[in-house]
């Protein structure tokens, strides 16, 4: 019989909205995440639309995913826009030499990716190349898809067959300058963000461009604090961060089997999230005490060895119940840290690292990380309500982590979400919320859970793992008591 762990909800302290945008997703020119994933081609026999395919199109607005990174990743780095515009026939071929070498022949350019946005009504975010471009590339890439007209970018858009301007806030200024992006220093990179976006004119005059700064890897402190002082604040409105999970580096590992060592070194490194988020923050809190930059994560999940037989330069790894556990603590992490933590993206959209969506040929699934995903939609915008708990540990070979892992919100509506995860591979775990304080009347829940940790979702059998009504709670005058089962992840709902 475990404790009970008590929860006590802050509702009366002034807490941030977690931004909808800590929900966004990434997709970069990788392996089989926009060619043979996202994008087969108006001529495939695969339901489409101008492309694109249908059933990821439903799936990802389902998702009600509220921003897309594009085109890398690494990849952005070596992409030159205009060699994906106008006529698909006419435009040239490049080798993508950070994923696999093979020919990228860009039939899937900036026109496609931001009328799938609209489609998706979901906000761009285009991550330009700093690392082999040039200032006027970059410049030009901002007035093709942002000026009204009247400017040889703006017409040149129209040539190709688009009038209006898209609607493009986000900007990322590069992407791991440290490493793919050019290997630079943090100083050589400061210069370099203060020169491009010097030059980065909003040609919507809504004071709506948004500057993301290629941030720091991981835990590397020095690379934000250098970004924090050097950058003047007038010129950048976001730091990004990278960090993955995985067990090691060098050895990572099956997606689908692994033993409980594995899953626990995973845990470890994804709850580094809390302590990276931390640190980085208060650097930031010291050069920015107003809060006028904000943290962006656009990359983080699970990576894992390929899926044998596959091109190993295209990262394509199956998604289990760990992934759900790295998914449900992560999204935690974020929404807690939401005064800072502004927006993140999840790597990647299809069939690449931790995916929400795989395909084979016709066929589709959505992966235990894609239910999460859908779950914690009701926290898009909500405002964070401040929890207070002391975790119960999950202890495997003498060392620990915390069990369990929770965030809350309260959204226009006034319901209340609760979202929970128990990451403990074995023992279930029982919550204890006060809700006396809160204007709720009625609860009910959703929970992912698996019989194994192991488990997910096959070609064959898709729907193996998916959210499922949740019963062992109980409301015993004004304490809602909640039993989770062992790695399962609930949202709780009351109104
Ligand atoms: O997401 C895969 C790769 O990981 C990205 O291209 C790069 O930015 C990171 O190292």
């Amino acid at each position: 019989q475990n404790n009970v762990t008590v929860l006590e909800i802050k509702a009366d302290k002034e807490s941030p909205i977690i931004s909808k945008h800590i929900y966004g997703h990434f997709a970069e020119h990788l392996g089989r995440c926009i060619y043979d994933g996202i994008y087969v081609g108006e001529e495939s026999k695969v339901p489409n639309t101008n492309g694109v395919r249908n059933d990821i199109i439903l799936a990802l607005k389902e998702l009600k995913i509220p921003n897309l990174r594009w085109p890398g990743g690494c990849f952005a780095d070596t992409y030159h826009w205009k060699d994906g515009i106008g006529p698909k026939e006419n435009r040239p071929s490049m080798v993508n030499r950070w994923w696999g070498g093979v020919t990228e022949d860009n039939s899937f350019g900036t026109h496609d990716f931001l009328n799938l946005c609209e489609v998706l009504e979901t906000e761009p975010y285009l991550a330009a190349n700093v690392g082999s471009s040039t200032v006027q590339e970059f410049t030009e890439y901002i007035e093709y898809v942002s000026h009204k007209g009247g400017s040889p970018m703006a017409e040149l858009r129209k040539e190709n067959g688009r009038d209006k301007p898209w609607n493009v806030s986000f900007w990322g200024v590069g992407n791991e300058m440290w490493g793919c992006g050019g290997n630079m220093t943090p100083e050589y990179y400061a210069n370099l963000y203060r020169q491009y976006a010097t030059f980065m004119t909003d040609w919507t005059n809504s004071d709506k461009m948004f500057r993301i700064a290629s941030g720091a890897n991981v835990a590397d402190y020095h690379w934000t604090e250098v970004l924090m002082r050097d950058i003047p604040k007038n010129l950048i409105e976001g730091v990004a961060l990278h960090s993955y999970s995985f067990v090691t580096w060098d050895k990572k590992g099956s997606s689908t089997k692994f033993d409980e060592a594995q899953y626990f070194s995973t845990m470890q490194t994804a709850l580094k999230m809390e302590e990276l988020v931390t640190k980085h923050s208060d650097i930031m809190d010291k050069y920015d005490p107003k809060n006028t930059i904000a943290l962006i994560v656009d990359e983080w999940g699970g990576w894992y060895d390929v899926e044998e037989g596959t091109n190993p330069g295209f990262l394509y790894q199956q998604n289990t119940m760990r992934d759900a556990m790295i998914a449900g603590t992560t999204l935690n992490i974020f929404n807690n840290h939401s005064a800072r933590v502004k927006m993140a993206n999840l790597a990647q959209t299809v069939n690449v690292l931790q995916a929400v969506i795989l395909t084979e040929g016709e066929k589709m699934l959505l992966t235990p990380t894609y239910h999460v995903m859908k779950m914690y939609t009701a926290h898009h915008d909500a405002k964070l309500l401040p929890l207070t708990f002391e975790s119960p540990s999950y202890t495997f070979n003498n060392e620990s982590l915390p069990a369990i892992s929770a965030s809350a919100s309260i959204d226009k509506n006034g319901l209340v979400h609760v979202s929970l995860v128990n990451i403990d591979s074995k023992k279930e775990n029982k919550v204890e919320i006060d809700i006396t304080k809160l204007d709720v009347k009625k609860f009910s829940g959703t929970i992912l859970s698996a019989s194994k940790l192991q488990d997910h979702n096959t070609f064959d059998n898709p729907n193996k793992i998916k959210p499922a009504i949740f019963k062992t709670f109980e409301n015993k005058k004004g304490k809602l008591e909640i039993t989770i089962p062992p790695f399962s992840v609930v949202m709780m709902e009351g109104k």
